[in-house]
């Protein structure tokens, strides 16, 4: 695996005529990241992955001073996924001036997990049509795990008429439920034991409205009280339609998608599950 930290030195490497495809990461890589890797190996002959920290999408409260970094043994996951390409610039090299041209999200970056996350979108946004600008991807790869995450970066790639194909990959779960993340690693181990409830009260949501359980906000609430009690700080349950992230209108019978996310000590902790219309359940 060739590994790059500098933009022209990857632009050099990159092969010129193979489709590409692009997984762009934060680093502190686990199953999740690297079932995204294997995936994009069946999208094209050349795979590239990115590793930076991007401070834009960080609030001053959040945790980007501490955020783990652990490139070496990232770079043995990489090579050991058969990664072809690794960049991994410094902030120098991606920053080297202040970034004074953003991408601005509509209104959905303001919602859900960009209410309690002020400017996230836009520096996820900003950083990533950076990275594509620099790897010129035919198709990148983000996990469903971060849900809005991946709607913002498919709207953004469509209406800014990239020529990208944005393709998602399934949450990769512990045995338990829990969904991978680097930010597992602040879990002491009760909250490690805790933290599984998270998806099975998704899970039970998902149950409850297949069998036609239609008050989404009571069954919003009783979650949210549910995690509260377990000593969770919960900043929301949402049910929402899977195509724009906005509340389901009542009668209709569309594919739906219940979003949390909740503090679990010094663990902020994300999870959805998809809820496919009832016509096929
Ligand atoms: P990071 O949190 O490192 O995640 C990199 C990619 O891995 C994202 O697409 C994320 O959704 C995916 N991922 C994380 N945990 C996963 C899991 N358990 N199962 C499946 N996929 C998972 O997301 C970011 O970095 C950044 O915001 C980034 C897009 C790189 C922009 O800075």
């Amino acid at each position: 695996m060739q590994i790059h930290s500098s933009i022209p030195e990857l632009r050099t490497a990159l092969p010129a005529g193979d489709r590409i495809a692009f997984v762009p990461t934060m680093g502190n890589l686990h199953a999740g990241h690297i079932a995204l890797m294997t995936q994009a190996r069946q999208h094209a002959t050349r795979v590239v992955a990115s590793i930076f920290v991007n401070r834009l999408q960080f609030g001053p409260n959040d945790d980007f001073d501490r955020y783990p970094r652990t490139l070496q043994a990232d770079c043995e996951k990489l090579a050991a996924a058969g990664v072809d390409l690794l960049f991994a610039p410094s902030e120098c090299e991606l920053y080297p001036e202040p970034q004074q041209y953003h991408v601005d999200p509509p209104e959905i970056q303001h919602q859900l997990d960009g209410a309690f996350r002020p400017g996230h979108f836009r520096g996820v946004a900003t950083v990533v049509l950076k990275l594509f600008n620099i790897v010129q991807p035919q198709v990148a790869l983000f996990g469903k795990k971060d849900y809005q995450q991946l709607m913002v970066l498919r709207n953004m790639t469509r209406q800014m008429a990239l020529p990208i194909e944005i393709v998602g990959g399934e949450t990769v779960r512990a045995e338990d439920g829990l969904a991978l993340s680097s930010r597992n690693a602040y879990l002491s181990p009760a909250e490690r034991a805790e933290a599984p409830r998270l998806h099975r009260l998704l899970t039970e949501i998902r149950t409850a409205v297949r069998a036609g359980e239609r008050n989404f906000v009571e069954i919003e609430n009783a979650a949210a009280s549910e995690l509260d009690r377990h000593g969770w700080k919960t900043d929301y349950v949402a049910v929402r339609r899977q195509s724009d992230l906005q509340p389901p209108e009542s009668g209709q019978d569309e594919p739906l998608v219940v979003l949390a996310a909740s503090r679990l000590g010094k663990a902020r902790l994300i999870d959805n599950v998809e809820i496919d219309a009832s016509g096929g359940h």
